[in-house]
């Protein structure tokens, strides 16, 4: 379905800057738990690596955020993982542990790491898509329901390990899969386009002006097919929102 600019522009939030933005993420993820928790649920999420999002962790593993979650009813996965062993510096699962998961009651066995360190790359994606039917519940098309989704955005347009001119783009079969960014001349496993929009809500948080000309494009080009992978991501039964710093939203038309 073609979202045109001003659908995507809706669901936009502009924060002053990325200590703002992030806290408004976490109190997000507190009122969403807490929502789905309340109703009997596991509340089950997709975490995004780089840079952006360390802050939000790190906000959540302070008591102000910590403290309200029933961690034992929360269930973390990653949206995507380097293909690096867990303790590299390049490894999304390192940041994400030392940022939160070494500051929070979270049961070991809640959070899902992505397993991308293993030779056998289909069978750790195989493996890691198993794990994801075994706690999320599965959408009407049959995919994995998260309840959220956190994404990022490169100044390439890649969200995820959805990088521009890759295979993974491509992958409509399959919830999680390998993917070779020539680019970074490495290997990435992902969460796939159908799972993330199958999410019931997805949001990105973009901050920085060097996102600027890319969150442009991607909010005003709409061409199809859209050309750059985070236009790919709309959630069919979800809801998408964007959360972005004013440098980041700085050459916006509107
Ligand atoms: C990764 C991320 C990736 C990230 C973007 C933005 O593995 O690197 O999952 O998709 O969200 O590259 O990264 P920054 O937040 O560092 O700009």
């Amino acid at each position: 379905m073609a979202v045109t600019s001003d659908e995507r522009r809706r669901n936009v939030r502009i924060f002053e800057d990325l200590e703002e933005l992030s806290r408004a993420a976490a109190q997000e993820f507190l009122e969403l738990a807490a929502r789905k928790v309340a109703a009997g649920g596991v509340f089950t999420a997709a975490l995004s690596g780089g840079s952006t999002p360390q802050r939000f962790y790190q906000l959540l593993a302070t008591p102000e955020f910590s403290l309200p979650v029933r961690w034992p009813h929360i269930h973390l996965f990653q949206a995507d993982e380097r293909c690096v062993p867990p303790d590299s510096p390049q490894s999304n699962y390192k940041m994400i542990r030392e940022a939160m998961l070494d500051h929070i009651p979270l049961p070991a066995s809640n959070f899902h790491r992505m397993p991308a360190e293993q030779p056998d790359r289909e069978s750790a994606s195989s493996q890691y898509a198993a794990d994801l039917r075994q706690t999320v519940q599965d959408s009407q098309a049959g995919w994995p329901r998260l309840d959220l989704v956190y994404l990022g955005m490169g100044e390439d347009g890649h969200t995820a390990s959805l990088f521009p001119g890759t295979s993974a783009l491509k992958e409509t079969s399959r919830a999680v899969c390998p993917n070779w960014v020539e680019k970074l001349s490495m290997w990435r496993i992902t969460l796939t386009r159908p799972v993330l929009n199958a999410a019931a809500r997805v949001i990105f948080m973009v901050s920085g002006g060097e996102k600027s000309g890319m969150l442009r494009q991607v909010f005003e080009d709409v061409q199809i097919p859209p050309r750059f992978p985070a236009q790919l991501i709309q959630p069919e039964n979800g809801e998408l929102a964007w959360y972005v710093d004013k440098a980041a939203a700085s050459r916006l038309s509107r």
